[in-house]
């Protein structure tokens, strides 16, 4: 446990060799959508294998406090939707902690609510850009503060908000979802288009609750509003971006494979498996099924003899939350990976270029850092001490690295693991990792 002055670290010794079958938590971006939109339906909504991460865990403390009932059996979530009209004020700040996807789609939520509302959350999250969603939720009528761009956020209320025609400048699922959110209680016809593909969880479970979706092809969605949504019974997948660090770690040390069951594999999340494979990975999807509107498969890894690649375009967008787990295989990799257009890695949990450029040379890595990506280049790893800078998945990410490290790797500011992967280092162990919980160490 960590002391009173020592913030959490995890020391992770090297390991030559891991396997075994595993499953890991649910899906971040559906659980969070699944309690949204439960708590805004008509109806109950049933949540199965919802992820008890700090994360999801804030957005449904927000949806309690605005009114919404919920019972939980540990099992199954029940939500007990309150409809489009049902929602009420709260009490005081909607607090969101570390996840820009609660607080990003619950604005959309709230812009057209009849009473104010203020959104803030922690440190890092209080430092990340939320004009990209305030401004087209200000085009649609919502009246709309941030602080220097920034949370804490304030929503007027009492706005009667029309539909739009909205060009992102980013391809982001959480603004497209902010703004089609909105959509929902405005007047009219609310388009989004994108400049490249993101996330597709909130159009699905949309029309899974009933809602009628139009996709015109090259990332144009449009729905019309004031909707309804119907309750829905939802089963969650497993998180890929959780399975990305087993599916990574698998590739370095699963002599006899390494098994993943029920994970999703919706296409506008799996990219990296696509680039893995371009560096050589040999992964097979197994068992594939379907969870409610979301495909799912067990993953199947083997030991793999990695190569350099080059990483751009849509591949990024498809593989945005597993870019840090991916500059851990492209470390490990023989020769040179290079990966462009992924300025949008700096506005994450940290700015996770900077981030992983830092750790990944102090585990005797050379790497460039450029404004959107990284140049790094394949070779031997050392142990080393690497700040995570308090994000979870930079954390995770550098306890793969001891599957190639030759000394204990110390990882600083773990803390943040728990919002989106609770019991990740049991998890880790149970593969074969050896990881120590520990203090920072001076
Ligand atoms: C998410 C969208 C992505 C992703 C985040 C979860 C979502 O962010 O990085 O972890 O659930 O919609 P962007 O929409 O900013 O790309």
């Amino acid at each position: 446990m960590p002391s009173d002055d020592g913030q959490p670290a995890i020391l992770a010794r090297p390991v030559t060799r891991i396997g075994g079958t595993i499953g890991v938590p649910g899906d971040k971006s559906i659980s969070h959508r699944a309690v949204l939109l439960g708590a805004v339906a008509d109806g109950l909504t049933t949540v199965r294998g919802f992820l008890r991460g700090e994360d999801c865990l804030a957005t449904l403390a927000a949806m309690r406090s605005l009114g919404v009932h919920v019972d939980d059996s540990g099992e199954t979530l029940v939500i007990h939707g309150a409809g489009m009209a049902g929602l009420e004020a709260a009490d005081g700040p909607l607090d969101l902690g570390n996840s820009g996807t609660a607080l990003r789609l619950l604005a959309g939520v709230l812009a057209a609510q009849p009473f104010a509302s203020e959104l803030t959350g922690d440190a890092s999250l209080c430092r990340r850009p939320m004009e990209r969603i305030a401004e087209p939720l200000r085009i649609m009528g919502a009246d709309v503060a941030t602080s220097g761009g920034c949370p804490p956020l304030r929503i007027a209320g009492g706005a009667t908000l029309h539909g739009i025609d909205y060009s992102l400048p980013v391809p982001s699922a959480q603004i497209k979802s902010a703004v089609l959110l909105a959509g929902l209680w405005a007047n009219g016809r609310t388009t989004v288009r994108s400049p490249g593909p993101s996330r597709d969880h909130t159009e699905r479970m949309l029309q899974a609750m009933g809602v009628s979706i139009e996709l015109a092809g090259d990332g144009v969605v449009t729905l019309a509003g004031p909707a309804q949504l119907t309750g829905l019974a939802i089963d969650v997948p497993a998180d890929f971006s959780s399975a990305a660090f087993f599916i990574v770690a698998g590739l370095l040390g699963a002599d006899d494979g390494l098994l993943i069951r029920g994970v999703g594999v919706n296409p506008t999340r799996t990219g990296l498996l696509d680039v893995l494979r371009d560096m050589g990975a040999h992964i097979e999807l197994r068992n594939p099924g379907r969870r409610g509107n979301e495909p799912v498969a067990d993953i199947w890894v083997e030991r793999s003899e990695l190569h350099g690649v080059d990483v751009g375009g849509d591949a990024v967008a498809l593989s945005i939350d597993e870019l840090p787990v991916l500059f851990i295989a492209a470390a490990c990799a023989q020769g040179r990976t290079t990966v462009t257009g992924a300025g949008e890695l700096r506005h994450k949990e940290s700015d996770r270029i900077a981030v992983m450029a830092q750790g990944l040379r102090a585990v005797g890595i050379a790497v460039e850092e450029r404004p959107d990506g990284l140049i790094i280049d394949g070779g031997p790893m050392q142990g080393g001490r690497v700040e995570s800078r308090g994000d979870h998945r930079v954390a995770m990410a550098f306890t793969v690295a001891s599957l190639a490290a030759d000394a204990p790797i110390e990882i600083r500011s773990t803390a943040e693991v728990a919002t989106s992967f609770p019991g990740f280092t049991a998890t880790a162990a149970s593969v074969g990792l050896a990881l120590e919980a520990c203090d920072e160490r001076s």
